[in-house]
């Protein structure tokens, strides 16, 4: 069970309202960490907040679009009054696919916003509390995607490059100081985001077991590749650098087109 000395007293879930981000909620409160919930959607937030209050957790919401330059500034409000132990940043799935050239900006600036402007800053916000403390921990939720850029999902490959990159880096520089950085690769995974979509998800994995994988090895960063040996062996097969070309056309993720069910 994860250590509430290390990690705790609160833990703060930007995307902590379902899915993955719900499945890092319930192991945390197993461990009596107290929980700031983030997300947009005020219902799942609610519902999850009651399931885990019943359960005795202790546990604050705030209804936030974290493509909105003030995001930090409006989540900051209900965290400055508490030790946070432990950041996840797990909000930063695509819902919109097409050629780059052809998205309106704003489509590809918030996934940027998000992904990188966002989860940057929350990172350097909460990080420099953790390292001023000498304990805590970041995971940033990363994607099987980021090892290849894809047509269609150009900002968000991309997006998802930029934090695995950026989290080892951030690995390297918190590990002295105390701080334990894991990049999380997630692989297909069932998510709402993912149903809501549409997608076949019958292959996917459990959003549970990803959360559960990543406090499992939190202090096994830089990297961890949820989802086992066949997606670390798609993450090896998309990092070739030789005829890099070929393989993008090749093992790039497929349009949603041919994901879609029918
Ligand atoms: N599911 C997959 O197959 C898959 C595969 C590879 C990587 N991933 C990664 O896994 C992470 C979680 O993905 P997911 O499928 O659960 O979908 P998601 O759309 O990232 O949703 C996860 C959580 O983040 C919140 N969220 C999303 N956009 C937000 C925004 N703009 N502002 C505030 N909160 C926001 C959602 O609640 P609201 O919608 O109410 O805001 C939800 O609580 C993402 O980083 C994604 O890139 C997922």
């Amino acid at each position: 069970m994860i250590d509430s000395d290390r990690y705790g007293p609160w833990a703060l879930i930007v995307g902590g309202s379902e899915g993955v981000g719900a499945g890092f909620a319930r192991r945390l409160a197993v461990a009596g960490i107290k929980l700031v919930l983030v997300a947009r959607k005020e219902g799942p937030l609610a519902e999850l907040a009651a399931e885990l209050q019943e359960a005795g957790a202790e546990v604050r919401t705030i209804s936030v679009d974290l493509a909105r330059p003030d995001a930090l500034d409006r989540v900051r409000a209900v965290t400055d009054d508490v030790e946070i132990g432990l950041m996840i940043y797990n909000a930063g799935a695509n819902s919109v696919r097409g050629n780059f050239v052809e998205l309106p900006a704003e489509v590809t600036r918030a996934v940027i916003q998000i992904s990188v402007v966002g989860q940057s800053e929350f990172a350097r916000h909460y990080g420099a509390q953790m390292c001023a403390r000498g304990h805590g921990g970041m995971i940033l939720a990363g994607s099987l995607s980021s090892y290849m850029g894809a047509p269609s999902l150009a900002a968000y490959t991309a997006s998802k490059a930029f934090s695995r990159i950026f989290g080892e880096a951030l690995w390297a520089e918190c590990a002295p100081l105390g701080v334990d950085v894991l990049h999380l690769v997630i692989g297909f995974t069932a998510t709402p985001a993912m149903e809501r979509l549409h997608i076949d998800t019958t292959t996917a994995q459990d959003p549970e077991d990803v959360a559960q994988e990543a406090l499992a090895n939190l202090t096994n960063g830089p990297v961890w590749i949820a989802g086992g040996e066949g997606n670390l062996e798609t993450a090896i097969r998309r990092s070739v650098i030789a005829d890099r070309g070929a393989t993008i056309r090749q093992l790039a993720t497929p349009s949603r087109e041919a994901i879609v069910r029918k």
